[in-house]
């Protein structure tokens, strides 16, 4: 494990970018190897429902059209994308969420057992981070003992995916990760969603082994580095803001609101993945010729105050919906109900027993990490009241 750098503040920045270059190039000696960074939310949304910008690397300036990839939903076009998304949507249904939710809370419980009796904790690695990567493995089918600690592991997929300069090393472990989870499941079918990509391998649904590992690496993956920034954001916010938490503890089903206006206002992914463009185009005043790469800040646009009135003020009163949180238009979130329900229990669960938690720093000191991609708390630590029969195990 190498740690997560801190990140700096990102928001001042986008702020200025909003009002002076809502679209901008950046880096780059020529157009083609130049990025077209969106910020504001009229532009973002109309770049994230445009057909001339792609997902498929194979558009990119001077890419190989046959370079192989593990391809998946992530990094396809339609109609490929639709075929595969196929496949997973009805595991991540409202309904099937729905049917989670047991599930999610017992997890939720189990990790709240574990740290409840010592009166202090870090709330990221204990909870915010253990929970969603158990919810995950749950619904690829993979039980306990074949799963790798869970602080490893999102550990390496950010070192292979999201860090500014990736891992080659910890790439190498989630296709070994990967593989065995195949060769466990080809062995152990069940009812989830590796099961079920396997089936959609034999029947069409999958073209090859290779949108297949892509597939179960893009579950894995998007599946808790997201929901783990999300959990833990949403802990250091209800900490910041007691009235809101009292809010919700006061009436359960306002914990929807308080996750609603954390994804607005955290937006845990904070950028979309790169698109590039199939023909030449124009986004706000700027060209991007055919080949070109344009980056699209949900961040930003989320903070945007032509659609957000007070944008940087926390506010679980303010009228739902309208976020680009989970991105917009054909890529919209898989996961969507899942991280949303995910968020909801774990909040609730935590502050219901845990009374009295608080931080051990101010709430300014909490570092802020996983950028560029994703933005989250690194650690939470807390104290409160030992709950439960492990009080004398409380630690020093
Ligand atoms: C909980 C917080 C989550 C947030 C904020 C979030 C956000 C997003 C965003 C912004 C996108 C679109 C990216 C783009 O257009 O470039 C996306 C796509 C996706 N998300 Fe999530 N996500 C979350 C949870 C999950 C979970 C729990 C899963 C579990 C499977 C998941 C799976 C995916 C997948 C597979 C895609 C690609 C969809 C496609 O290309 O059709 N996400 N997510």
């Amino acid at each position: 494990m190498k740690g997560y750098p801190a990140d700096p503040d990102p928001y001042p920045n986008y702020r200025w970018l909003r009002a002076n270059a809502p679209a901008c190039p950046m880096g780059g000696d020529t157009a083609e190897e130049s990025t077209c960074f969106v910020t504001s939310y009229e532009l973002v949304r109309a770049g994230l429902l445009d057909s001339r910008l792609s997902s498929d690397p194979r558009n990119a300036a001077g890419a190989d059209p046959s370079a192989p990839a593990e391809r998946s939903v992530l990094d396809s076009d339609p109609p490929d994308h639709g075929r595969m998304r196929r496949v997973v949507n009805p595991a991540f249904s409202l309904t099937a969420v729905d049917a989670l939710r047991p599930t999610i809370a017992r997890i939720c419980r189990e990790a709240i057992a574990g740290l409840a009796g010592h009166g202090r904790a870090d709330l990221m690695a204990e909870y915010g981070l253990v929970v969603p990567v158990a919810v995950i493995h749950e619904i690829l089918g993979v039980p306990p003992e074949q799963r790798v600690d869970p602080v490893l592991f999102m550990d390496r997929f950010w070192w292979a995916a999201a860090a500014r300069e990736p891992d080659p090393e910890a790439a190498e472990f989630i296709d070994a990760y990967v593989t065995r989870i195949l060769e466990y499941k080809r062995a152990h079918p069940g009812d989830d969603v590796t099961t079920a990509l396997l089936r959609a391998l034999e029947d069409g649904g999958l073209r090859d082994e290779s949108e297949l590992r892509g597939m179960v690496t893009a579950v894995l993956g998007a599946g808790h580095t997201t929901t783990v920034p999300l959990v833990s954001a949403g802990i250091v916010r209800m900490l910041q803001h007691p009235a809101q938490r009292a809010k919700a503890m006061a009436d359960p089903a306002r914990w929807a609101d308080v996750v609603e206006e954390l994804l607005r206002h955290d937006s845990v992914i904070q950028v979309s993945t790169n698109r590039y463009a199939v023909e030449d185009l124009v986004i706000g005043d700027v060209p991007v010729p055919r080949g070109g790469t344009v980056l699209m800040s949900f961040a930003a646009a989320n903070r945007d105050p032509a659609r957000f009135d007070d944008p940087d003020v926390f506010d679980m009163d303010r009228p739902r919906g309208g976020h680009l949180a989970f991105g917009h238009g054909t890529h919209f979130c898989l996961g969507a109900h899942l991280g949303r329900a995910e968020a909801e229990i774990a909040l609730r669960l935590l502050f219901e027993t845990l009374g009295d938690v608080r931080l051990t720093v101010p709430v300014e000191d909490v570092v802020w990490s996983f950028g560029p991609m994703l933005r989250g708390p690194a650690a939470i630590p807390v104290t409160f009241t030992p709950v439960g029969g492990a009080r004398q195990g409380a630690r020093a």
